[in-house]
């Protein structure tokens, strides 16, 4: 793995920062792999007792590499894309997430899969998937109504519009503002007060809060089938090479 990803250990604390700071830490295939390998391990190991994801470069992430999409696109479960929002998903270790910058498409969406996710009032968030032509994934589209109520996740899913770290907090998808100077040490003051706890109540209290697993892991299951045969519709080749060649998509002329 190239330093696209930094992983390191600091006691209980598992730190998993992306870092590709000239895209926006947007998310690789080999990125993917690593984080899933690291959450793995992560489970199977009761001394990592928190995991802590941010970004460098005053960035989260923008979410998954659109060229990667473009050259490789994710059509089944076993897409490392869809490996590490299903591992995400399930695993039983708590996460903590820092975001400042942007946080966008699996971004944002990974943050209904964290425990405890610090933002700052400025950080840009964003389910952008309909204006690429694709469909919100993670199980966003089951957590999201759930969680926010259905206005809501239909405003922030259909209109697709960016939204601040401080209407992050307002709408329960982030905890808590800190702001950007701060930011890595409150985290690392949340994950510390994590860490001291006891690691297999942390686990089984976590278990038990994720009783609706099974209709989350159904959501994540069709929301990438569908997405998978969106990716290579026309509406979802003009939102890309528009992305790509830095102009508006123009969806004028796609009728069905
Ligand atoms: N995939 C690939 N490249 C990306 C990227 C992504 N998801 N997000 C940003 N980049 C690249 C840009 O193409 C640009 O590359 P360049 O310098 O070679 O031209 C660089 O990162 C910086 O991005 P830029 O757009 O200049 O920054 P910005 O602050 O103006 O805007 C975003 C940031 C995140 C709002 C904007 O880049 C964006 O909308 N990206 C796409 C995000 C997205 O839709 N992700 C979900 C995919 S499902």
């Amino acid at each position: 793995m190239s330093d696209e990803l930094i992983i390191s250990r600091n006691g209980h604390i598992l730190d998993i920062q992306f870092n590709r700071p000239t895209k926006k830490n947007a998310l690789t295939l080999d990125m993917y792999k690593a984080i899933t390998s690291a959450f793995e391990a992560a489970e199977d190991d009761l001394d990592v007792r928190v995991i802590l994801l941010h970004g460098a470069g005053g960035t989260f992430t923008s979410g998954n590499d659109i060229g990667d999409f473009l050259a490789n696109p994710p059509m089944d479960e076993s897409a490392p894309a869809l490996r590490f929002i299903s591992t995400i998903a399930r695993t039983h270790v708590p996460v903590i997430a820092a975001i400042e910058g942007v946080a966008v498409g699996v971004g944002s969406t990974m943050l209904l899969h964290c425990d405890y996710v610090l933002a700052t009032p400025d950080a840009r968030l964003q389910f952008p998937f309909v204006n690429l032509a694709l469909l919100p994934e993670a199980g966003s589209t089951y957590l999201l109504p759930r969680h926010l109520g259905y206005t809501k996740a239909a405003e922030l899913t259909l209109l697709a519009e960016e939204f601040s770290g401080a209407k992050a907090v307002e709408l329960g998808i982030a905890s808590r503002n800190v702001e950007a100077a701060d930011l890595m040490s409150e985290a690392m003051a949340v994950a510390a007060k994590i860490a001291a706890k006891p690691p297999q109540a942390l686990r089984l209290t976590k278990k038990l809060l994720k009783s609706e697993q099974a209709k989350v892991d159904a959501a994540i299951l069709e929301e990438g089938r569908l997405f998978g045969q969106q990716l290579t519709s026309p509406e979802a080749r003009e939102a890309f090479s528009a992305f790509m060649e830095k102009r508006k998509p123009d969806f004028s002329n796609l009728a069905g």
